[in-house]
């Protein structure tokens, strides 16, 4: 493993990486994961502080970079961005900057990719997307992790996308899908169909690594999957949207008709959380036997230590 490439680096979304860089981090998650459950005492963070910047709400995001740091006697300072002086009395650039002169990294999760993008330019330090209507990088690792432990090396696996296919979480499962070369197939309406121009570049990713990308409007094509995943119909931000997305997705519930149209027994359930019993999923699935999301969310903080460790720990 070698994490010499990840020094420094910022994650504002895995089109920048390499599929070996991926692997990395999946590596060095599982080391940490280890480690932990060992129960050994590390300090890797050790006069380390991260921005915690955030415009929208979090539970698992802000627990896993706040614990994550804690452990490892770094500190993370909770800054609710409406409460900071950004985008009101002062430019992003600005407050990048100052925040480059104090901190270790940033992490960020907010509206506009563009904002992640500016406040790593400006302040010179790494700047971890903690989600963007776009991106939501560092779930999806957490998501790949959890596939592999529980079918192995994710490569030549199948994860199907059940939902709104345009939206941050299945457009980011699409990139480190096509790049790893997990077979990813979307099912959800026409009209919420992914970016075509993210499609492409995704399908470019997968000639080099084998992955079968797949989008459609037909539920029958879960079958034969290791994963079903879901998100919720309307996103942070598209509240007004939601009568609309309940009519639209209703057929595309992951509910127990759907596991079964896997052909499988051994499928699990995924799905990034939070969830909405009787809409996304029925609670007979996410409360069942095939649910992995309790230790997918888990795998937030251990992939999310692993991501800062590698750019900005004492290692
Ligand atoms: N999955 C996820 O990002 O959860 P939070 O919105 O609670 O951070
Ligand atoms: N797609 C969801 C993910 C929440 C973690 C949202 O952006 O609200």
């Amino acid at each position: 493993m070698n994490m010499n490439a990840l020094k420094g680096r910022s994650l504002l979304t895995w089109l920048d990486f390499t599929a070996d860089e991926i692997l990395c981090y999946l590596e060095f998650s599982k080391k940490v994961k280890d480690e932990a459950k060992r129960g050994e005492l590390k300090q890797r963070f050790l006069g380390k502080t991260v921005a915690l910047l955030f415009e929208k709400h979090s539970t698992r995001t802000r627990c896993a970079f706040e614990t994550a740091l804690a452990e490892e006697g770094g500190r993370g300072i909770f800054l609710a961005m409406a409460d900071t002086h950004i985008g009101v009395e002062e430019s992003v650039a600005d407050s990048a900057r100052v925040f480059g002169r104090m901190f270790s990294a940033i992490e960020f999760r907010g509206f506009k990719q563009s904002m992640a993008e500016d406040l790593a330019k400006y302040s010179g330090i790494p700047v971890f997307n903690g989600l963007t209507d776009e991106f939501h990088p560092t779930q999806v690792l957490a998501d790949i992790m959890t596939l592999e432990e529980n079918f192995g090396p994710c490569k030549g696996r199948k994860l199907c996308f059940s939902g709104d296919g345009r939206n941050n979480v299945a457009r980011s499962l699409m990139v480190i899908c096509s790049k790893l070369g997990v077979n990813f197939t979307v099912v959800t309406p026409q009209n919420l169909n992914p970016d075509p121009v993210l499609v492409a570049k995704c399908e470019g990713f997968a000639k080099d690594s084998g992955a079968k990308i797949v989008i459609t409007d037909r539920t029958d094509a879960v079958e034969g999957a290791d994963a079903i995943y879901t998100d919720v119909w309307a996103s942070m931000g598209e509240e007004a949207k939601k009568k609309e997305r309940v009519e639209l997705l209703r057929p595309y519930q992951v509910n127990q008709a759907l596991m079964d149209k896997t052909g499988r027994g051994d499928t699990i359930f995924l799905h990034c959380l939070p969830a909405i019993r009787g809409e996304d999923v029925s609670a007979d699935v996410i409360d069942g036997g095939q649910s992995r999301v309790w230790d997918e969310a888990e795998n937030r903080k251990h992939t999310i230590k692993a991501i800062m460790l590698a750019s900005i720990g004492n290692l």
